[in-house]
């Protein structure tokens, strides 16, 4: 493989590398047993975030930040996947190279939005800036409906005097007669903050300046929002850099994704008047989600499952990270309850009723389970190499301190969160190779982590009814 120690070869292109060369980390990367069947994962490379979720034309598009060359963040292009049902999926191939002068050093993250029929897709053209370093500018391209991407250029310019080069990851809304656009960003005082974009459509946009969100000191850097309105509410996303809680229930993971419920923006004042924040994921691998509305009025999230500190035992293989399953979010209370979509109940292959263990035929499966106040999970190999999900009926626990391999460690090898249904309730754990994702609290609580147990072979529970519904795999189809 490339050695991307060496920060220069994190800048090679696709076409810089012989054909040799991609399809060797494509056929580790096909072969590695911990690679998932059933979520969105890169045929090579590293993917990280996801982009321009939407549902046009009948279909969920999803695009994800794409490495091709390793597993290291290098220069990005957009993939594109899309779905009718989230069972069967068709492969676009890249969207958008870095093949600009305002994106020559990558396509970054952002979001979509129909307008007259076409998708238009917002992002981050990151370039090389005069001065040194990176400049970071918010760009449009619009998806046509035989999905064919155009590049249109670079909508909103950084305002030099108020943010640092870290200026990224717009999202969009619109109001009669007016658009909006916000963008992440870190600000010459190195406090994190959300800009506001307004103009007539999106090639007149001004800056009115950053949204008052309530709290001060809220990390350096405000990566990834995501907005939507929905009813009364306004709900603010947002992948917050150097945000950090004293509590061991709180704020654990590399970076914390936070969620805000409140009124709509009030962009007479920017203002975003909410009930404060509250984590969305408990661990440990959980990162910029995005959310939009589908054709059934659901709202879906989608997120990177990993997260940008921790180098995984797969790494040597070639390739990194996968997209979360699709989630359905609904608002109760002010407060976002996720739920994996009904369409997943699709690939289930058959059903397996159990207490205390069960052997496994494959490592891709699903469990619904009937939890006790106290109860443990345990996922094991033959060694005794393990990964454990449990409560002493106060609070829940993820601790992936004895898996076969170990990996980064030092950002902590457990997770707790307090449990807010201390009797018993149905959880639901998606398994897939070498992800969990786990909903409890009827989806109040939700862990989202990758582990590593070499030779997976069987389950062990206590305090737990459960049902076992094996997976199968995503089929995909190709337009490349
Ligand atoms: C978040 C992020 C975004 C950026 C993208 C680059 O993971 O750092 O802020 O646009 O990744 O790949």
């Amino acid at each position: 493989m490339i050695d991307f120690t060496n920060r220069k070869n994190r800048f090679l292109n696709l076409i810089d590398v012989p054909k040799t060369y991609i399809e060797n980390i494509k056929e580790k990367t096909k072969s590695d047993a911990y690679y998932p069947t059933y979520h969105v994962a890169p045929h090579h490379g590293l993917l990280n975030d996801p982009n321009g979720l939407s549902f046009y034309k009948g279909e969920h598009h999803i695009f994800y930040q794409w490495f091709p060359l390793g597993p290291v963040h290098g220069l990005k292009h957009w993939y594109h996947v899309s779905t009718k049902d989230f069972v069967h999926y068709c492969d676009h191939g890249i969207a958008m190279y870095p093949d600009q002068t305002y994106d020559s050093y990558g396509c970054y993250s952002g979001s979509s939005l129909e307008v007259e029929g076409e998708l238009f897709l917002f992002y981050t053209g990151n370039r090389k800036s005069e001065k040194g370093g990176f400049n970071q500018s918010q760009c449009l391209a619009k998806m046509d409906s035989s999905n064919l991407v155009k590049k249109i250029g670079v909508i909103v310019d950084r305002d030099e005097t108020v943010f640092t080069e870290n200026f990224r990851d717009p999202v969009v809304f619109q109001r009669t007669n007016h658009s909006f656009l916000l963008v992440g960003g870190e600000t010459i005082d190195n406090q994190g903050a959300l800009a506001l974009y307004k103009g007539e459509t999106f090639y007149d946009l001004s800056y009115q300046g950053n949204i008052d969100i309530g709290i001060n000191d809220f990390g350096h850097m405000w990566e990834c929002p995501n907005y939507y309105e929905q009813g009364k509410n306004g709900v603010l996303i947002l992948s917050p850099q150097g945000i950090s809680s004293f509590s061991k229930y709180d704020l654990k993971n590399v970076f914390s994704v936070v969620y805000f419920v409140g009124e709509k923006i009030d962009v007479e004042n920017n203002m975003f008047k909410n009930d404060g924040f509250i984590e969305l994921d408990k661990g440990f691998d959980f990162y910029a989600p995005q959310t939009y509305e589908d054709e059934k009025g659901r709202r879906i999230l989608i997120g990177w499952l990993g997260n940008s500190k921790s180098e995984y035992p797969t790494d040597k293989n070639g390739w990194a990270h996968m997209l979360t399953i699709p989630r359905e979010l609904k608002i109760k209370d002010n407060v976002l309850f996720q739920e994996p979509v009904i369409e997943l109940k699709d690939l289930r292959a058959s059903s397996h009723n159990f207490e205390r263990e069960i052997r496994l035929i494959s490592g891709s499966f699903e469990l619904e389970c009937e939890i006790q106040d106290e109860f443990g999970i345990t996922l094991q190999n033959d060694e005794g190499a393990n990964i454990t999900f449990s409560s002493n009926g106060e609070e829940y626990c993820l601790d992936r301190s004895n898996m076969s391999e170990l990996y980064a460690e030092r950002f902590g090898t457990e997770r707790y969160a307090i449990r807010k249904i201390k009797e018993k309730h149905n959880v639901k754990i998606f398994v897939d190779q070498s992800s969990m994702e786990i909903f409890c609290d009827n989806g109040e609580t939700v862990f989202t982590t990758r582990f590593f147990i070499k030779d997976l072979s069987h389950l062990t529970a206590y305090g737990v009814k459960g049902k076992l519904h094996y997976l199968s795999s995503l089929q995909v189809t190709s337009t490349r």
